[in-house]
């Protein structure tokens, strides 16, 4: 029988996530469809209940509803707890159990993309949004040497942090640039249409520093392009997309699936080529 997948968001009628998933599940012969659901935020509890009344088997979760989301799952994992959103719902004998995969989806992109390891490094978070937060404890599940968080609001960084990280402000963090082997930037500063604005001077860049953004409209944000031109290694945010919906798509099928072809997809469907 066709299972259903989802995702519920407002507005989805942009997302790239139902290509993916159903070009992943027929590439894998796998008998499902996924569909993208335009749900108010007034209309969510219904949304979700009637996902389940149609035994819907899991579903994607985007803006505005990740927080709100987590009051109607039946279940929730440790990291979705910790991070305050749920991004991904499993459908597990008929409950709703809802997973957080968006973190580990940039940690894994960044270690594969990249060819890295994270022992040891000295990473630098823009940001102190949903994003950030979960880029930030799963970056702490590795053994890397420093995870500090600068952010245009210092107090909304250090109303998470844990007490072996630092937290500056944007103009402190811009002098300290140079101290970080991985920098990445967590905020919307620069992505379609204000496509001039940049999170932070990348002034003081080390040579071969990794520059990573979650933005991917446009793949080339003015940040990651004055980060190449000071010689640093650049990933855009089409990664942690791809990860994020491979992770979920895991959680659904067993199956990983082709990252590889998934981020093809999705850069073809962006009109561009990868940095
Ligand atoms: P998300 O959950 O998607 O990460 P968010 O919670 O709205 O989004 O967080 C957005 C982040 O981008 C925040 O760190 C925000 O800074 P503040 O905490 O000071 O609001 C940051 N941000 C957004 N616009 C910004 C701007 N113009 N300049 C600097 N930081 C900005």
């Amino acid at each position: 029988m066709l299972k259903l997948f989802g995702l519920i968001g407002c507005p989805v009628h942009h997302s790239l996530s139902p290509l993916m998933h159903n070009d992943a599940f027929q590439s894998l012969h796998i008998d499902a469809h996924y569909h993208a659901f335009h749900v108010e935020p007034h209309m969510l509890k219904e949304a979700v209940e009637g996902l389940k009344a149609l035994q819907c088997a899991g579903f994607n979760v985007t803006i505005p509803h990740k927080t709100a989301v987590m009051e109607y799952m039946d279940e929730l994992d440790e990291t979705a707890k910790q991070m305050g959103a749920v991004n991904t719902v499993v459908n597990e004998n008929g409950k709703w159990v809802g997973y957080n995969t968006d973190g580990e989806g940039f940690v894994r992109a960044l270690c594969e993309q990249m060819n890295i390891e994270l022992s040891g490094a000295r990473i630098l978070i823009i940001g102190a949004g949903g994003a950030a937060r979960g880029i930030y404890f799963s970056l702490l599940k590795h053994r890397v040497a420093a995870v500090d968080v600068c952010n245009r609001t210092v107090k909304k960084a250090e109303a998470f942090v844990v007490k072996q990280s630092s937290v500056y402000s944007l103009e402190e963090a811009e002098e300290r640039v140079g101290e970080y082997d991985i920098i990445i930037n967590t905020t919307s500063v620069g992505m379609y249409p204000h496509v001039d604005a940049t999170p932070l001077s990348l002034r003081h860049v080390k040579k071969d520093t990794i520059v990573s953004d979650i933005i991917y409209n446009p793949l080339m944000t003015k940040w990651l392009q004055e980060a190449k031109e000071k010689g640093a290694r650049v990933q855009n945010g089409v990664g942690m997309f791809v990860y994020q919906g491979a992770l979920a798509f895991e959680k659904w099928t067993g199956i990983f699936p082709n990252t590889k072809r998934m981020e093809q997809l999705v850069i073809q469907q962006l009109g561009g080529k990868t940095c």
